[in-house]
């Protein structure tokens, strides 16, 4: 009797401990998750993204020219990963219904630009980047 009541407190315990180290594991693998998830703000955007020679939009012209589709799709695929979340951020001034618009056509033309790479299309690729507005959006909302 005695023997068994050990025995099921033995059990319950190591449930318990199996539960805890469970729960303990899930919640590090969501904080990695959001790390890899955090949305760039808009200046990472503009600076990685746009500015200079250093910069996806110039390094994917600079890929596409040289014919290495392989990098420009590596950096066509970051461009789009901006794409999709320069909408999330808040921009310094303008209405929301007009940044709204804008981010999304910014997150389409990025889109657009990624899928010329994949395609190893060069004229896709180069309309995708022409039609990144940077005076329009800049007006609005900078
Ligand atoms: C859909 C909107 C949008 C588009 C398109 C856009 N920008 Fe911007 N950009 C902004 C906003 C908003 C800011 C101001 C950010 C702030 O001050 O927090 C900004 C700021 C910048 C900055 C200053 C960043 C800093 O922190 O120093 C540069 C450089 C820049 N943009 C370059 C460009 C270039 C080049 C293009 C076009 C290839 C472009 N942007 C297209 C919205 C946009």
């Amino acid at each position: 009797m005695l023997r068994k009541l050990i025995r099921m407190s033995l059990a319950g315990t190591l449930g318990m401990l199996a539960l805890t180290l469970a729960v303990g594991a899930s919640s590090t693998a969501t904080a990695q998750e959001k790390d890899k998830e955090k949305v760039p703000t808009i200046s990472e955007i503009m600076l990685k993204g746009h500015k200079g020679t250093d910069a996806y939009i110039a390094k994917i012209r600079g890929a596409v020219k040289d014919g290495k589709w392989k990098d420009a799709q590596e950096y066509a695929k970051t461009l789009a990963f901006f794409g999709e979340n320069l909408g999330k951020n808040k921009p310094p001034k303008g209405d929301a219904e007009s940044w709204k618009k804008l981010t999304k056509k910014y997150a389409e033309t990025t889109k657009a630009t990624h899928k010329g790479t994949v395609d190893k299309d060069a004229k896709a690729v180069n309309a995708g980047l022409k039609g990144i507005n940077c005076m329009e959006c800049h007006k609005a909302h900078r």
